[in-house]
């Protein structure tokens, strides 16, 4: 059985003394869970103070993006290596925001994806659809391009630590999730896929969250598909109470 993980993407929001606080309450929240992996993707400028909170945890931290190059006159952007110096060991590649917003393409995306695995940063690739391409019946056209086009070059030992994350766009933040057998369809595609790219063990180890609206009150039935391994959590992550309410709903299933 796939371990559940559970990571919580911050977004922009959250000043250092917020995250302090948010961090305290978490740690406090979740110190009974064994069984679930819990990731923080705090914004950089929190990845130091967080790493420092979560020394003595079951918490694992994470970044929201990189640039591709290590280092150089790239004002603004950040790299692997200053990731890992952090003491990060995930990055979030591929966000449909990075995407929206930030022109990533899955061109960017193949080669950030290189480089968080060349410096050992575990991925976690952000795949999904539009709410037109679903409408249209493309979803499944659309998340293959995404994870053909991001994975080129991606060996199967390089799969092994990476993590996917399926996200209808029209999901984020919008309060409306996919129903549970709508994400299963997709998570089985999504694995349908891999066992073609790869092997049937890569297909079968692989992680892949469900995130789009992801609350304590669907948390259960969404992970308690087949398919679901864990959930890329937005707002539902930014208070303790209801980020620790989703970790133990994945704690649950692990039970049964
Ligand atoms: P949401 O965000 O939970 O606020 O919908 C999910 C995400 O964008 O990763």
């Amino acid at each position: 059985m796939r371990q559940k993980v559970i990571a919580g993407n911050w977004k922009m929001f959250k000043t250092v003394s917020d995250a302090q606080e948010l961090v305290r309450e978490l740690k406090d929240k979740v110190q009974h869970i064994v069984k679930t992996k819990i990731i923080l993707c705090p914004p950089a400028t929190n990845l130091t103070i967080v790493n420092s909170l979560l020394a003595d945890s079951n918490i694992k931290l994470g970044a929201q993006n990189l640039f591709w190059e290590p280092e150089g006159a790239f004002t603004g952007e950040i790299s692997a290596p200053m990731i890992v110096s952090t003491g990060a060991q995930y990055v979030i590649i591929g966000h449909s925001e990075r995407r929206q917003y930030f022109a990533e393409s899955d061109d960017t995306v193949n080669m950030k994806i290189k480089s968080a695995l060349k410096h050992g940063l575990n991925p976690i690739l952000c795949v999904g659809e539009m709410l037109e391409q679903r409408e249209a019946g493309i979803t499944e056209q659309v998340v293959k391009g995404q994870l053909t086009g991001a994975l080129a070059g991606i060996t199967a030992d390089d799969m092994e630590n990476i993590i996917i994350a399926y996200e209808p766009v029209w999901a984020i933040g919008t309060g409306k999730t996919a129903t549970p057998q709508q994400a299963e369809e997709v998570h089985a595609f999504i694995r349908k896929l891999i066992a073609e790219l790869y092997q049937d063990s890569t297909a079968h180890r692989i992680i892949i969250q469900y995130g789009g609206s992801v609350k304590p009150d669907n948390a259960a039935e969404l992970l308690g598909q087949p398919d679901i391994d864990g959930a890329l959590v937005g707002g539902a992550c930014l208070q303790a109470e209801s980020f620790s309410a989703i970790i133990a709903a994945a704690e649950e299933q692990q039970n049964i």
